[in-house]
């Protein structure tokens, strides 16, 4: 694997998109599961092309508040806010088209299928027409193919990856795959992409080179909210980060302020070391 390499593909950020405006924004989200209080009014926001990490111990509501961002779970109370407008509740296949789009804390990519084929896969909303006139050999369903390969294609340049193209996903190490899974999540031209512990499972180098595809592609103007174990990894992608404890808000700020918590200290960075 070579790393991130050339410019980066289409489908960032709008131009003359507000800077200060939030691109997403979570207020005051609740949910419980029976008598379990996963989230209990969590706020935050993303600005367009910032990176905001989520961290918190085992069971503090990360995967539960990304659930009801990307319409897997319904919140019981707040209000969840894309680019001015509200996604309470919308199902998860509406979001790509809106710019939200999400990668799982394990793997699903299609074992099967060609790592450009996954990839062609998170760009499936571009090709609505396709299942219906692919059998009928249209011109314009070749032509939507041709461009979503191309499109795969650049991406897996862009991450490094132009060398598994054609292979079977399954057949991937883990790293490879987690990264194939970042480039399908990219596919659709997102403005925001979230991640449930991507470095989950990798080593030290695979980690590394995560750290290097987020960074790349936040440098192309994706914002990013990324769930994350590994604080070596907050520390590098992140500009901003939400510490969970029991459902709560226990802080919010830069890395380094968070770092600098004792509360942060005392709940999670010490019981950590
Ligand atoms: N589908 C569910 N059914 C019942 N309890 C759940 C469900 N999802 C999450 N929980 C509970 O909600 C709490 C928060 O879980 P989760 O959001 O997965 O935490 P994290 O991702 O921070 O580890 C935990 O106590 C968990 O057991
Ligand atoms: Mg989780």
């Amino acid at each position: 694997m070579t790393g991130p390499t050339g410019t980066p593909p289409e489908g960032g950020p709008l131009p003359g998109a507000r800077e200060d405006a939030p691109l997403l924004e979570v207020r005051d989200i609740t949910r419980s599961f029976g008598g379990v209080r996963a989230v209990q009014g969590v706020s935050f926001a993303v600005r367009p092309g910032s990176a905001r990490a989520i961290i918190g111990p085992n069971g503090a509501g990360k995967t539960t508040v990304l659930d009801m961002i990307t319409g897997f779970t319904r919140p019981d109370g707040g209000t969840i806010v894309l680019d001015g407008r509200d996604i309470t509740g919308l199902p998860p296949h509406r979001l790509p088209a809106r710019g939200l789009m999400r990668t799982f804390q394990s793997a699903r990519l299609v074992p099967l299928l060609t790592v450009r084929e996954n990839v062609m896969l998170g760009a499936h909303r571009f090709t609505r027409s396709r299942f219906l006139s692919d059998g009928l050999r249209l011109p314009r369903a070749r032509r939507e193919e041709r461009a979503l390969r191309e499109r795969a294609d650049a991406l897996l340049d862009f991450l490094g990856l132009a060398a598994f193209a054609d292979r079977h996903a399954a057949d991937l190490p883990a790293g490879a795959q987690r990264l194939v899974e970042v480039a399908r999540g990219l596919a659709g031209g997102p403005r925001v992409l979230l991640l449930d512990e991507p470095a989950a499972g990798l080593d030290d180098t695979e980690t590394a080179e995560l750290a290097d595809v987020l960074r790349a592609v936040h440098a192309s103007g994706v914002a990013l909210v990324l769930i994350e174990h590994n604080i070596d990894l907050v520390m590098k992608v992140s500009d901003r980060v939400l510490v969970l404890d029991a459902g709560t808000v226990l802080a919010d700020g830069t890395p380094a302020e968070v770092r600098a918590d004792p509360a942060v200290i005392e709940a999670y960075l010490g019981a950590a070391a």
